[in-house]
């Protein structure tokens, strides 16, 4: 029995971070103080994915309708990602964190971009957890990004196939979620990543993100241990 219970931990966790508004609005505090909560949140996240054994984490942190918001609100987070990225880049290469940015990051502008991808080839080699961060991403925008990039390598049509279009996603060589977390209570995917969670299995909590703890996240594990996952097929 307990030589089954490793079997049960998702291989890739994503994460729709949210309420981070509605915590600051509970605390008569500006949302920018919700946001800054959230990052540690973040930190504690990372940290409980790799004591748990979790080979992917994807984290929603900006998303491509987040634009919309008022521009002294986009700006406290792109500060914030860029801060976080700082801040934690050295610890995280240490403990063996690869990082990889999917949607527009060119949005972000020159400087947050070069940034961006110096992380990125820096942490190349590591392997114990991916860490996956959605910034300006739109599981809409990455497919019509896919079929343009299956169109530019002149695939014909009838070779397109389910098994090789992922390959022209944003996550490509990351398998699919198998497990999606929103908190906050809301109950949307908020065009997250549309294709990859076909069949993940997904988990409401109203927990808002900033109160987020790893306690939260093993208890997440926990439900997902308990699911049974049929893809379609009758049950094993
Ligand atoms: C999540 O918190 C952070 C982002 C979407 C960038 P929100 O800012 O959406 O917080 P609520 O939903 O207003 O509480
Ligand atoms: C989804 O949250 C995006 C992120 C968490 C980055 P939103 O707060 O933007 O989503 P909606 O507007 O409530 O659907
Ligand atoms: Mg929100």
């Amino acid at each position: 029995m307990a030589d089954l219970i490793p079997l049960l931990v998702p291989r890739h966790v994503a994460i729709i971070m949210d309420g981070n508004g509605r915590w600051a609005a509970a605390r008569g505090l500006p949302r920018v103080a919700g946001h800054r909560e959230g990052a540690k949140a973040v930190r504690r996240t990372v940290e409980a994915a790799i004591e748990q054994g979790v080979r992917y984490l994807t984290l929603f942190a900006f998303s491509s309708e987040n634009w919309q918001r008022p521009p002294d609100e986009v700006s406290d987070l792109t500060f914030l990602m860029k801060h976080y990225l700082r801040s934690e880049l050295d610890e995280m290469h240490q403990q063996g964190v690869q990082l990889r940015i999917i949607g527009e990051r060119e949005r972000f502008g020159p400087n947050m971009t070069t940034e961006l991808e110096a992380a990125e080839r820096r942490t190349a080699g590591n392997s114990r957890l991916t860490l996956v961060m959605a910034l300006s991403y739109g599981g809409r925008a990455d497919i019509v990004a896919a079929a343009r990039k299956a169109i530019a390598a002149g695939i014909a049509p009838e070779a397109l196939t389910e098994e090789n279009f992922p390959g022209f996603l944003a996550t490509d060589g990351i398998p699919d979620p198998d497990l999606l977390i929103r908190t906050s209570g809301e109950r949307r995917i908020s065009n997250f990543l549309l294709w990859q969670a076909a069949y993940s299995e997904m988990l409401f909590t109203p927990v808002l993100w900033p109160d987020f703890t790893a306690r939260d996240f093993a208890a997440a594990l926990e439900d997902y241990a308990t699911r049974e996952r049929r893809f379609g097929a009758r049950p094993v």
